[in-house]
């Protein structure tokens, strides 16, 4: 098949805390991809939990048990190398990353990337070759400490965070390496209908984070039952009224529509939106 990109696009998605939302995330950003038949690589770098590994089994499981034309991407979960020193385990694992990176380039159009929850060194790399880093946060001050320490009194920023240091770092080294660009989004997600209040005021200490911590924000997906209860069949919201056999209500309507969102507001190599503008 035709390349549909100008070069590999490489999507991170990453932050330091477990059940943001990042491989629900992940997940759905593949299959919208895949949906628009670009070549689609996934790296699960969470190889404990590998739940976004275990989201495509399934789904391929889903697929083969119901004769159903379901669109999987290749997957590879990284073995944890076996050394005697830390240092020489890390070399191991980078010099695996880098060649296991090299190899799925040349047949994807788009490579996405899953992180851990926690920092880690695999994790630490693969922010330093994306092009596109997008960070889930819940609707919780807590969760926007890990962007950067807010001030009390004002919500200005008093320090940035690790994570947010780590991004910076892992910048640097992309700008050196190739003067490549990382685009910074925070998406929210599981953000709820009910606490108005609250909503509106993480909306504004994001808003103001952005030009400080260097990222943009962009508005991600409700708290909805249905992202739970997707993961055994391994479907997603974008699967629902074509051929995965699944029926639409109005819920899935709308949750919908906020996958397109997002991933018009993501502005990938090629992509076009609702207005058939595309974003390069
Ligand atoms: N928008 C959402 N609404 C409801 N539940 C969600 C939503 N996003 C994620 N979840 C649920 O939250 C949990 C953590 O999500 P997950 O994507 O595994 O997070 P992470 O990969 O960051 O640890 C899972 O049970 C998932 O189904
Ligand atoms: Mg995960």
């Amino acid at each position: 098949m035709p390349r549909k990109t100008a070069k590999t696009h490489i999507i991170v998605v990453g932050n330091e805390k477990g059940g943001s939302g990042k491989s629900t995330s992940a997940m759905h950003i593949t299959v919208s991809l895949l949906d628009r038949d670009y070549r689609v690589a996934v790296i699960d770098l969470d190889t404990r939990q590998k739940s976004l590994a275990r989201y495509i089994e399934n789904r391929q499981t889903y697929a083969d048990h119901h004769n159903l034309k379901l669109k999987i991407p290749e997957v590879h979960v990284p073995k944890p190398a076996q050394r005697d020193s830390i240092a020489a385990m890390q070399h191991q694992d980078e010099a695996s990353f880098r060649s296991l990176l090299d190899e799925v380039k040349t047949r994807s159009d788009f490579i996405l990337i899953d992180c851990p929850g926690s920092n880690s060194h695999l994790s630490g790399l693969a922010h330093a070759v994306a092009d596109t880093l997008i960070t889930p946060v819940n609707d919780s001050f807590v969760d926007i400490d890990l962007l950067a320490q807010v001030n009390a009194d004002n919500y200005q920023v008093a320090q940035l965070s690790l994570y947010s240091e780590m991004v910076w770092e892992a910048r640097k080294t992309r700008a050196m390496k190739d003067r490549g660009v990382i685009d910074w989004v925070v998406m929210r997600n599981r953000t709820s209908a009910l606490d108005a209040r609250n909503k509106r005021r993480v909306h504004e200490v994001l808003t103001g984070l952005q030009k400080r911590v260097g990222f943009r924000y962009i508005p991600g997906f409700g708290e909805r039952v249905i992202y739970r209860e997707l993961f055994p069949r391994g479907l997603t919201l974008v699967d629902f009224g074509t051929n995965s056999g699944e029926k639409m209500t109005l819920s899935h309507v709308a949750a919908r529509q906020e996958i397109r969102h997002l991933m018009d507001e993501l502005h990938l190599p090629g992509w076009t939106g609702p207005s058939g503008i595309a974003a390069e």
